[in-house]
């Protein structure tokens, strides 16, 4: 129980900003935890139920269907949050991934290595009961029920095994860079294209199909509103992904997204990050558009130091 006394952790369980436990892992610095499974409250569990009932007609009608697969491949509880160790037992075999648990923020790097290494750093925190339909913070319902799914899939594993790989290289290029400003603005600017091509990918990317467009977005896959809002809304773009307007276009975090992007298919996201690496290479994402995302210091930081260990 690491200290917390016993009624603390059955009043506030594990729910987003207000679980004791992972406060004190992160004053601890600790970003990599266990799942103390036992602190999960019986409104923890009721706020994943709910979540995931309503869930599944949504994802029956808009995911793709390597997604429904994953869900079905996962064994998941509806009633229940999961164990990870239980996730990783049907996971790992299909495609070497493995959710592994996480205070909190992970810095950008530690998040793309991870990847690389085939370990998905997962929130074990559920939102409020009350407020099931929007925070800004990733949950476990977030993590597990909008990602994990995805990492079943061989081609989408190998996709963010090379977004790793980019990470890497990024560190590798500005390793060489001798001043330091200049080495600082253009990791600014590759992360900035990074993120931005991670978010219009793997947290909020469309597909073509036979049957329409598809959703295979996390951060649309976890959201009962925006999933349909998605697909169906005349209020947003949806446009043939192309690598030079995504790494260039800002997004905001705190509403539902006005443009999207669509690939034909996994294949293509594979290819997609295998350019955006030549693209850094050639020096494409040296000068990309100012605005969101934001570069934190904890994220530069990340690089920096990956370089300075080259
Ligand atoms: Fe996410």
């Amino acid at each position: 129980m690491t200290g917390l006394d016993s009624d603390t952790a059955a009043r506030t369980g594990l729910t987003t900003t207000r679980a004791p436990f992972i406060e004190q892992a992160q004053q601890h610095g600790q970003l990599y935890i266990h799942q103390p499974f036992e602190l999960y409250s019986d409104a923890n569990h009721d706020a994943w139920r709910r979540l995931y009932a309503r869930m599944e007609s949504r994802w029956r009608k808009y995911a793709n269907p390597r997604f429904l697969q994953g869900i079905d491949n996962l064994c998941l509880d509806p009633a229940r949050v999961p164990r990870l160790e239980d996730v990783n037992r049907f996971l790992s075999p299909l495609t070497g991934f493995k959710a592994k648990a996480v205070s909190g923020y992970i810095p950008s790097f530690l998040f793309f290595d991870s990847l690389r290494n085939r370990e998905f750093p997962t929130t074990i925190t559920i939102r409020d009961g009350a407020t099931l339909d929007y925070l800004p913070e990733p949950d476990i319902f977030h993590d597990i029920a909008g990602h994990v799914p995805m990492h079943t899939d061989r081609a989408f594993a190998d996709t963010l095994v090379r977004f790793g790989d980019c990470a890497h290289t990024a560190a590798d290029i500005v390793a060489a860079i001798p001043d330091e400003a200049e080495r600082i603005r253009r990791m600014s600017s590759i992360f900035k294209a990074l993120a931005r091509f991670f978010w219009f990918t793997i947290e909020f990317g469309l597909m073509r199909s036979d049957s329409g467009l598809k959703v295979y977005g996390s951060g649309l896959l976890s959201s009962y509103g925006e999933i349909a809002h998605a697909v169906e809304s005349p209020e947003v773009q949806r446009y043939p992904i192309q690598l030079e307007w995504v790494i260039n276009q800002y997004f905001e975090i705190d509403h539902y997204q006005p443009l999207l992007f669509v690939v034909d298919s996994f294949d293509h996201l594979f290819e997609l990050v295998g350019t955006l690496e030549e693209w850094m290479l050639a020096g494409r994402l040296d000068n990309v558009a100012g605005g969101e995302p934001a570069v934190s210091e904890p994220d530069l930081r990340s690089f920096l130091e990956a370089a300075a260990a080259r």
